[in-house]
């Protein structure tokens, strides 16, 4: 019976350690998880546009056809490069050319600081850039696809994450369901 006791000690310690090693796995994805997590409500220093242009409203209405438009324009065809490199493909402000970019691009899947911009606020950024920021000027846009893509970035805060993350964002989920 005595040659039991070490065997069960040697065993009890094997799970120790396992489990030390796995609860320290999890808190370091964990801290990876809120060091890489975007902030929000983000803070927001860029300057006003000019009262005319702050307070000019979409023209156009939301429809699938200008969201999506809007979508193409963002994840590919905008020149000089497409918004998602910074911005993410989701919106929330961590595409590949984020890292180390100070001020973070704007995270648009959050609500409580995008929802308190206007859209001539967006229009006039998207248009010539924010001075000493890493966000360019898109001159080469027509007024109509800035439109287009300011539909898709409003879009972008009623997304769930869930959605992108189960690759079910579909143009179903872009209609106005
Ligand atoms: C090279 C990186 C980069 C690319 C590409 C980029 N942005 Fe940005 N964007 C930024 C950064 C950085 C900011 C934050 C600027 C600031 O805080 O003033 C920003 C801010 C914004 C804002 C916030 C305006 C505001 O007043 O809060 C909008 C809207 C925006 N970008 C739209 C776009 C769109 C649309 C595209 C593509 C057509 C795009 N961006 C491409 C880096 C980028």
């Amino acid at each position: 019976m005595i040659w039991e006791i070490p065997k069960r000690s040697g065993q009890s310690q094997f799970f120790h350690k396992k489990a030390v090693f796995f609860l320290s796995l999890l808190i370091a994805l964990y801290s990876y998880s809120l060091l890489w997590a975007a902030d929000c409500p983000q803070p927001r220093f860029t300057e006003n546009a000019p009262p005319e242009i702050y307070n000019m409203v979409n023209p156009l209405p939301p429809t699938m056809e200008n969201i999506l438009a809007g979508k193409a324009l963002y994840e590919d065809k905008a020149k000089p490069m497409a918004c998602k490199l910074c911005h993410g493909m989701k919106g929330d402000g961590r595409g590949g050319m984020s890292m180390g970019v100070h001020p973070q691009p704007r995270n648009f899947t959050c609500e409580k600081t995008i929802n308190d911009v206007p859209d001539g606020q967006l229009f006039w950024v998207i248009s010539i850039g924010s001075p000493d920021t890493g966000m360019p000027a898109y001159e080469e846009l027509k007024d109509e696809e800035i439109w287009k893509l300011i539909l898709y970035i409003r879009k972008l805060a009623q997304f769930k994450i869930t959605e992108f993350q189960q690759g079910i964002l579909s143009n179903d989920i872009l209609g106005m369901r």
